[in-house]
């Protein structure tokens, strides 16, 4: 639920943003000339509706002001996912907003659900947070209606830990919101699960970062 939330720099980014590889994306920070594209893939009320702040309608002002924010705020950690063409399939990022732990969130365009992406993203984002960043634990939500996401935060081993009242923007309203939490113990159990390639991390500016894992 943390999508375009702000996220707080010593707890989620270093100085610079990493670029994230995995089998088929890549995760990077938002360049200006990603606003059009952004745009036109999340002005949709089906994803609008599932994160905190997200507006909707999403106009090309807002996609500006997000990326302008993902770089002259040093709190936020905000990637776009892409595939290895560039294309842009969806955005996730993290940070702390309301909890003492960091909060990942996530979105992808519609035309490209239902492929494994959000959970492969969101992989590498907790990849980077435990191992790159030494984190102890990390938290989620889902609104209850939304059981993608549910399952995509059960497919890497977040753990349910109770419902609370999220204020949703695009609804201008509050809704039930179950709230997941991920521990380092379990996720370094979960290791095993080899879908993202933690060694081929690189920085931004194309200095590769060593090994991201501790454990
Ligand atoms: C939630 C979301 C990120 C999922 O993206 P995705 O790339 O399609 O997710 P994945 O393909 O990695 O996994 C989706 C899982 O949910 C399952 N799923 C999808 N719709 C479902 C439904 N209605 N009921 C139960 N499970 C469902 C899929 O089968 C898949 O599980 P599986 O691999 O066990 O089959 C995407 O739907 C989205 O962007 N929604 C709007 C924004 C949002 O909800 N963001 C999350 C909150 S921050």
């Amino acid at each position: 639920m943390t999508l375009l939330d702000g996220i707080a720099a010593e707890t989620f980014r270093g100085t610079n943003l990493p670029v994230l590889k995995t089998e088929r994306l890549i995760l990077r920070a938002p360049h200006t000339g990603d606003a059009e594209a952004v745009t036109a893939l999340i002005n949709d009320r089906r994803i609008a509706e599932n994160t905190a702040r997200i507006p909707h309608p999403f106009t090309l002002a807002d996609a500006e002001g997000f990326i302008a924010r993902a770089h002259q705020d040093d709190r936020e950690a905000q990637f776009l996912i892409t595939l290895g063409d560039d294309t842009i399939v969806g955005g996730c990022g993290g940070g702390t907003l309301s909890s003492s732990a960091p909060e990942i969130g996530y979105w992808i365009g519609i035309p490209y659900w239902g492929k494994g992406y959000a959970t492969e993203a969101a992989r590498a984002l907790i990849d980077h947070a435990f191992g790159g960043l030494g984190h102890d634990k990390i938290e989620a939500g889902a609104r209850v209606s939304n059981p993608a996401s549910r399952r995509v935060l059960e497919k890497c081993g977040f753990q349910w830990t109770g419902v609370v009242l999220t204020r949703i923007r695009a609804i201008a309203s509050a809704a039930p919101v179950d709230r997941f939490r991920l521990d380092r113990g379990l996720w370094a159990s979960l290791k095993s699960w080899g879908m993202v390639k933690i060694a081929s991390t690189a920085r931004e500016d194309g200095a590769t970062a060593k090994a991201l894992c501790k454990s």
